[in-house]
């Protein structure tokens, strides 16, 4: 029914709704990323059926769920690639449903994608530097530009140290193995200084000890931000989540610490059971 706020009136005004206007500089949400009764709808289909969730400023959130039920379209939404049919979005008690990604990427959130994102003709460096200096912005004057030029290398630097690829700085990124290219997205990623993350499968692919490097690095480099990650190896997700998601068919059916929804009947019957089932059979039990 609802469409999206507009932008268009203004580039440099903020879009508010009515309620956060008042309040919108003297009190911060409480959550940095909270979505309310969130639909998304492709053709008849209705894919996000009703998702509520409210993620508070620095705490690392997994979203668990089958395969389709729509933990990928959940992040587009997010981030902006994809407008909600209905609903609201809020990340730091602002409105962005209806915002353009770049303009959402702006106000501090990140996205990793599921497939690969590396210029991978550049080196290991040069790909983090792109990165910081779009994040600073296009609309700069050659003059100010130079100026950044310095603070984009500095950054670029301290990026790799946080990712610990500093040793291979002037690789090409085609030239890394697959973790290390991982981690480079990571660093992408986080370039710009976003303080809301969003990975969608960031250990995708990797060998067992490879994703326990990963999600040490990730927890390291995600201290003090917000971050949301879809995982599917629950060993990962309960190591590494302060809250865990479940998303079944669109819905969220439970949103609690990890010990909580491991002992929800509702994620065992929907979800968990047939996973640790899984798991349970594949190590041999
Ligand atoms: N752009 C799109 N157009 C039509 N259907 C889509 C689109 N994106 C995703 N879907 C469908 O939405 C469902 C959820 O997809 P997705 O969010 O990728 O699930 P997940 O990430 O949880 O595996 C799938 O059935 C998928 O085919
Ligand atoms: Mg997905």
């Amino acid at each position: 029914m609802s469409t999206s706020i507009s932008t268009s009136t203004s580039t440099s005004t903020p879009t508010s709704n009515i309620t956060s206007t008042a309040n919108a500089t003297q009190a911060k949400s409480e959550f940095a990323v909270e979505l309310i009764d969130l639909r998304k709808s492709f053709g008849k289909t209705e894919i996000i059926r009703g998702s509520s969730l409210q993620v508070r400023p620095g705490e690392r959130v997994a979203i668990i769920g089958p395969n389709g039920a729509g933990k990928s379209t959940l992040f587009n939404l997010i981030s902006g690639r994809l407008n909600p049919t209905s609903g609201e979005i809020f990340m730091n008690g602002q409105r962005i449903d209806g915002m353009k990604p770049f303009e959402i990427s702006r106000m501090g959130l990140a996205r990793s994608f599921q497939v690969s994102n590396l210029f991978t003709r550049l080196s290991v460096f040069e790909n983090i530097r792109c990165a910081v200096l779009w994040s600073l912005g296009y609309r700069y004057s050659f003059w100010k530009f130079l100026a950044d030029l310095t603070d984009a290398n500095d950054r670029a630097d301290e990026v790799l140290k946080m990712i610990k690829l500093d040793r291979k700085r002037d690789v090409l990124a085609m030239n890394l193995t697959y973790a290390e290219q991982r981690a480079l997205e990571i660093g992408i990623t986080i370039a710009g200084g976003a303080d809301v993350i969003l990975l969608d499968e960031p250990t995708a692919g990797m060998s067992l000890s490879e994703t326990t490097r990963f999600i040490q690095l990730i927890r390291e480099i995600t201290v003090g931000k917000t971050l949301l990650t879809v995982e599917h190896d629950m060993g990962v997700v309960f190591g590494l989540a302060d809250k865990i998601a479940v998303l079944v068919y669109g819905e969220v059916i439970a949103f609690d610490v990890p010990d909580a929804v491991r002992a929800n009947p509702k994620v065992q019957e929907a979800y968990l059971g047939s996973v640790l089932a899984d798991e349970n059979q594949a190590a041999g039990h």
